[in-house]
């Protein structure tokens, strides 16, 4: 008894990261709802088409419009720094990296809300979008990428792999153009209010800490082996995403 108490305390410290709580996320089933580049989770979304259509996952009812605005919400861990990027592909392209890359709607700082709530919570950092125009009618993908977070297994100098969510959400008129608009970057954090940068880890870019192709090799009874991690080791810093 003790020695799961002990064992819940320490994953709950070092492992419940973080991941989009709304729009709701397709759901990680193996992960229990995350998707961890460290853990061997390499995206783009949290679940692939195949298992969303193979009904293992949570699907959502939201429905915007074109240009309606849209909080985007995520949570869980403190003291983590880094940035999240948004993007949003028609629901056919949604396992493709390389369409998410090009559908940039917008980064923010990871712990973005600028507000001091005590308790961990799931929709505590947020951010405002807007429903691209080249969006076409219908299911539409919105994928968060949470990267550039430490501290790490209490060292605050060790940087996270990347984390990654998906929505499908419902797209239903407003005001249409191919045009494609340029991602935006809106910086201020919890530790930098009011100010054009975040606080982060290890790289700016998208990518860096995706550890590809590399898989952990768990041990039992060692928690350290179901993780990749650490990406990288050194201080925090100031700035802005890669290209910004
Ligand atoms: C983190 O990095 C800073 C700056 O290099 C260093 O002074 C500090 O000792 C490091 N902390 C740990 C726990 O390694």
């Amino acid at each position: 008894m003790k020695f799961a108490g002990i064992l819940v305390l320490f994953a709950g410290y070092c492992l419940a990261d973080s991941k989009l709580s709304y729009p709701p996320p397709r759901g990680n089933v193996k992960w229990w709802g995350t998707c961890s580049a460290g853990a061997g989770c390499k995206g783009p979304c949290d679940s692939s088409m195949a298992e969303v259509s193979a009904g293992k996952t949570i699907s959502s009812d939201v429905v915007v419009s074109r240009d309606q605005e849209l909080t985007v919400k995520w949570g869980y861990a403190s003291n983590r720094g880094g940035f999240v990027r948004v993007a949003m592909v028609p629901y056919s392209k949604s396992d493709s990296w390389c369409e998410f890359n090009n559908n940039v709607i917008k980064y923010s700082c990871y712990e973005s809300a600028g507000e001091s709530i005590p308790t961990l919570q799931t929709d505590r950092w947020t951010t405002k979008i807007k429903i691209p125009l080249n969006m076409p009618d219908g299911v539409a993908t919105l994928q968060w990428v949470w990267y550039g977070g430490g501290n790490y297994y209490g060292n605050p100098n060790a940087t996270f792999g990347e984390h990654y969510g998906c929505s499908d959400i419902k797209i239903e008129g407003g005001p249409f153009s191919n045009a494609k608009a340029a991602a935006t970057f809106q910086g201020g954090d919890r530790l930098n209010p009011r100010s054009d940068v975040c606080e982060y880890h290890g790289s700016n870019k998208v990518g860096d800490c995706n550890f590809p192709n590399k898989y952990p090799n768990p041990i039992p009874g060692d928690l350290l082996s179901n993780s990749l991690e650490p990406c990288s080791i050194g201080p925090s810093k100031k700035g802005k995403p890669y290209r910004f």
